[in-house]
C-alpha cells in the first residue's frame, strides 16, 4: 500500500466531557444522547416516515406555525440561509438584509452569490426600529427581507412583532433566522406573518448540530412553485425535499439519504420541548439570564448591549476588560475548568466574551459554575501580566 494504515486510527477514540457555555453547540440531555444509539433505519422505511411526521409536528409547535412545508434539512443551521436564498430568490431579485452582526453579513454575502441585488441596513450591536424598516422597504421595494432574530456575534435580539404587517403591505417576503433565539424568547411564525423561518438544533432545542428545522408559509410556497428558473442548489430544493418529507398531497419520493440517528435525536429534543412547554422554557431562560447578568455585573463586567430589553437571553456579550486578552481567558477557562465560553466573532472579535446559556444548561447551577470560572480566570489572567 502506498498509503499505509494510519497509526492514529489504531488508538481508541477519546472524547472528553466539556461544559458548553458558549454560543453553541450546547450539551444535549441524556434522553437525546440515548436516542442517537437506536438502530439505524432506512430513509424510506415506514417507521422513519412516522418519525419524520412527529418531527414535523414538533417543528410546527416550536415555530407556532401550521405550515405544510415544514421539515428538517440534513445539514447545519447555515443550510437554512442557503435554502431561503436558493428557493425564494432568482437573479436580479432585490433582497434587504438587516445586519446587526456577523450572521447578517453572511446572509447578505449568500444573497449576492444567488445573483440578488442586495441592500443592507447596518447597526452592529443594535436593533432596528419599525420606522427604519418601513422606510427602507418603501424605498428599496425588496422581494425579501432577511432578519437575524438572535445575533450570537453581538448578543442582540431584534424585535419582530409588526414587521410582517409591513412586508405584507409591500408584497415582500419575510425570512427570519431563529438559530439562537428559538425557545429562548417568544416566536410566532404565523401570527407575526413570517414567510420562512429556520433554527439551530444544537442550541435551545438541545439536539446535536447537523439537522435544521425550517418552515415556509403558503405565500413562500407559491413563490417557490411559480419560479421562472430551477432552484439552483439541488440539495435544498424544497419542491423535491418536501416530497420526501410528505409535505405535499403526493407520495413520498427519494431526495437524499437522511441520517436516522440525528432524526431520532431531534424527535426526542422536540418531545422534550413539548413536555416542558415553550412558555416554561422561555420563563426559565429569562430567569437564568437575569442570574447571569447579576453575576457578570458583580464581577465588574460591562455589557456590550447596554439596554437589557435588547439582549438575547441565550447569548450574553460582555466587553473584554482593559488589560485582559480574551483569548487567554477563553483558553484558561477551557484548560482549568473544561468549560467552553467564546470570544467575539466578526465585528466583535477581540472585543467581547460570549457566554451562552442554552437548553439543558439553562439552570442557575450552570450559571453559577461559569461565573466562578470567569472570576478565577479574570484574577489569574490579570495577575499573569504583572
Ligand atoms: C455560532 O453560532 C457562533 O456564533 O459562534
Amino acid at each position: 500500500m502506498e498509503v499505509p494504515p494510519p497509526e492514529e486510527l489504531k488508538q481508541p477514540l477519546v472524547v472528553p466531557y466539556k461544559l458548553l457555555m458558549g454560543p453553541g453547540p450546547s450539551n444535549p440531555p441524556p434522553r437525546v444522547m440515548n436516542a442517537l444509539t437506536h438502530p439505524i433505519l432506512g430513509h424510506m422505511h415506514e417507521e422513519m416516515f412516522q418519525i419524520m411526521d412527529d418531527i414535523k409536528k414538533g417543528i410546527q409547535y416550536v415555530f407556532q406555525t401550521k405550515s405544510k412545508l415544514t421539515l428538517a434539512l440534513s445539514a447545519s443551521g447555515h443550510s437554512g440561509m442557503e435554502a431561503i436564498f436558493s428557493n425564494l430568490i432568482e437573479p436580479g431579485d432585490r433582497v434587504l438584509v438587516l445586519v446587526n452582526g456577523y450572521w447578517g453579513q453572511r446572509a447578505s454575502d449568500i444573497a449576492k452569490r444567488h445573483g440578488a441585488q442586495v441592500k443592507t441596513l447596518v447597526q452592529i450591536g443594535d436593533t432596528f426600529s419599525i420606522i427604519t424598516i418601513d422606510n427602507a422597504i418603501q424605498t428599496f421595494r425588496p422581494k425579501l427581507l432577511f432578519i437575524i432574530h438572535g445575533e450570537t456575534s453581538t448578543g442582540v435580539c431584534q424585535p419582530l412583532e409588526g414587521i410582517g404587517e409591513i412586508t405584507k403591505r409591500y408584497n415582500c417576503l419575510l425570512a427570519v433566522d431563529t438559530v439562537a433565539s428559538l425557545a429562548a424568547v417568544p416566536f410566532k411564525m404565523d401570527a407575526w406573518k413570517i414567510d420562512v423561518a429556520y433554527t439551530g438544533s444544537q442550541k435551545m432545542l438541545q439536539a446535536p448540530a447537523g439537522i435544521t428545522p425550517i418552515a415556509f408559509s403558503d405565500r413562500a410556497q407559491h413563490v417557490i412553485f411559480t419560479r421562472k428558473s430551477e432552484v439552483p442548489v439541488y440539495y435544498v430544493d424544497m419542491k423535491i425535499l418536501g416530497r420526501q418529507w410528505g409535505c405535499f398531497d403526493s407520495s413520498r419520493t427519494y431526495h437524499h439519504t437522511t441520517c436516522s440517528s440525528l432524526l431520532y435525536a431531534l424527535r426526542e429534543a422536540l418531545a422534550l420541548a413539548v413536555e416542558e412547554g415553550l412558555e416554561n422554557r422561555i420563563e426559565k431562560q429569562k430567569f437564568c439570564a437575569q442570574k447571569l447578568y447579576e453575576g457578570l455585573q458583580n464581577l465588574g463586567f460591562e455589557f456590550y448591549v447596554e439596554e437589557e430589553y435588547k439582549r438575547l437571553p441565550s447569548v450574553t456579550t460582555v466587553k473584554v476588560p482593559q488589560g485582559i486578552n480574551s483569548n487567554e481567558v477563553v483558553a484558561y477557562v477551557m484548560k482549568k475548568f473544561h468549560i467552553d465560553i467564546q470570544g467575539g466573532l466578526g465585528p466583535t472579535a477581540g472585543k467581547v466574551f460570549r457566554i451562552g446559556i442554552m437548553g439543558y444548561n439553562t439552570t442557575p447551577e450552570k450559571v453559577a459554575i461559569v461565573l466562578e470560572a470567569l472570576k478565577d480566570a479574570l484574577h489569574n489572567c490579570r495577575k499573569s501580566k504583572f
